[in-house]
């Protein structure tokens, strides 16, 4: 078991614990956190189908009392009136401050549990078991919790640690190629922003992480958890450092924004904004051509390394040639990161070299849309 300690201050610390099958025993650890064992599961309802039973076995096992409650999937059900349900069902459930939260799922279940937690009653126990690969390498980690506005991206939310995080590599069995896909996008932005050998690594396992090689990717979220830990831990509320981490978001939010968070998931705008955003660093020449290309080159594997991926490849890129490039502007006008109307974007010189820029302007982002 790896067991990986997370001290956000002085007196909120929590661990993540990563092990094949801990979704079957995390009732004694659980039983730690939760004192007065009551506990409501959030998930959605294809989740709940493959996992919920298995997790509320494990419950009973630690003589839980618990209730599921399902949210309809999908990223624009990551929103407030989500929240506002999920206000009422635990009402009704006389939810009270003493009621763990579990969020069961992927980032959506995750950020959506996460925000109910920090605003229920003030705040309640939340626990994480991310169950898609992007949720246990990133969105599980470091407390960031939000929903969508149909206008801009995560913009309603808070920092809230969670008690514990229980990754359970064995229930990415069960996901789509195109999850396994999603999470190796947020790899590859860790990867970049913070570690040349972590980048030059995927570049060396890419196939066998595709092929879902079990042990390759438990080592994928030992390392990808231990990067983004280091730089939340530098920087738990991003007030600088940990902005980082958002390489390719400016755009890749925006693009999500302007999908109306359908059609185009958020790993795959993030795989186009990490390449637009480095067509504008390249433009600018902060980047180099090599560094361009060493981009291009792992993220077209993802897209195009299988006859059943091309089709999914032809759509994700195509999809920036039919969208509205003023719309775009707007939205990143809209962005969290901006200050006093700059646009910030986080941009690469090469692998782990990464800079801040706030000039940016509406001709260069059009001009490197239309250019890709
Ligand atoms: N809070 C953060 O720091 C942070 C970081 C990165 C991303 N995010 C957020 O995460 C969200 C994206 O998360 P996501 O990619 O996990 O999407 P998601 O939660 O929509 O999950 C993707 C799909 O996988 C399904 N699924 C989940 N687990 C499964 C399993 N084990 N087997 C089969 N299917 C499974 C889900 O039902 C869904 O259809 C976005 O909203 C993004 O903004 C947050
Ligand atoms: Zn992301």
């Amino acid at each position: 078991m790896k067991e990986i300690k997370i001290k956000i201050t002085k007196d909120e610390e929590y661990n993540i614990y990563i092990e094949k099958g801990i979704l079957s025993n995390l009732d004694e650890y659980l039983s730690k956190i939760i004192k007065n064992k009551r506990v409501i599961v959030i998930t959605n309802p294809l989740v709940n189908s493959l996992y919920g039973t298995k997790l509320l076995s494990t419950l009973k096992k630690g003589e839980f009392s618990t209730d599921f409650i399902e949210v309809p999937d999908g990223e624009k059900y990551k929103c407030i009136s989500s929240a506002n349900y999920l206000y009422d069902e635990l009402l009704k459930r006389k939810a009270d401050r003493s009621t763990g939260l579990i969020a069961l799922g992927g980032g959506v279940t995750g950020d959506l549990t996460g925000f109910v937690a920090a605003t229920y009653m003030r705040g309640l126990s939340l626990v994480h078991i991310p169950t898609t690969l992007l949720a246990q390498i990133d969105s599980s980690i470091g407390g960031k919790v939000a929903v969508d506005h149909p206008l801009a991206k995560n913009i309603i939310g808070s920092f809230y640690q969670p008690k514990a995080v229980f990754i359970d590599p064995e229930v990415l069995s069960t996901l789509s190629d195109k999850d396994i896909k999603n999470g190796i996008v947020e790899a590859v932005k860790i990867a970049v922003i913070k570690s040349p050998d972590f980048f030059k690594w995927l570049e060396s396992n890419i196939y066998q992480l595709l092929n879902r090689d079990i042990d390759i990717l438990c080592e994928l979220i030992k390392k990808s958890v231990k990067f983004k830990v280091d730089v939340v831990l530098e920087d738990p509320w991003e007030t600088g450092l940990r902005k980082i981490l958002n390489f390719g978001h400016s755009i890749g939010h925006a693009l999500e924004v302007e999908a109306g968070y359908q059609d185009l998931s958020h790993g795959e705008a993030v795989a186009l904004g990490m390449l637009i955003e480095t067509k504008i660093a390249r433009n600018r020449g902060i980047c180099s051509d090599e560094f361009e290309e060493q981009i291009k080159y792992i993220l077209a594997i993802l897209y195009s390394s299988q006859p059943s991926r091309s089709k999914e490849s032809k759509s994700v890129f195509k999809y920036v040639r039919n969208i509205d490039y003023n719309r775009i502007w707007e939205t990143l006008t809209l962005d969290k990161k901006n200050i006093q109307g700059k646009i910030r974007f986080i941009l690469l010189r090469a692998p782990g070299k990464v800079i801040l820029i706030d000039d940016i302007n509406k001709e260069e982002v059009i001009k490197a849309l239309e250019e890709f």
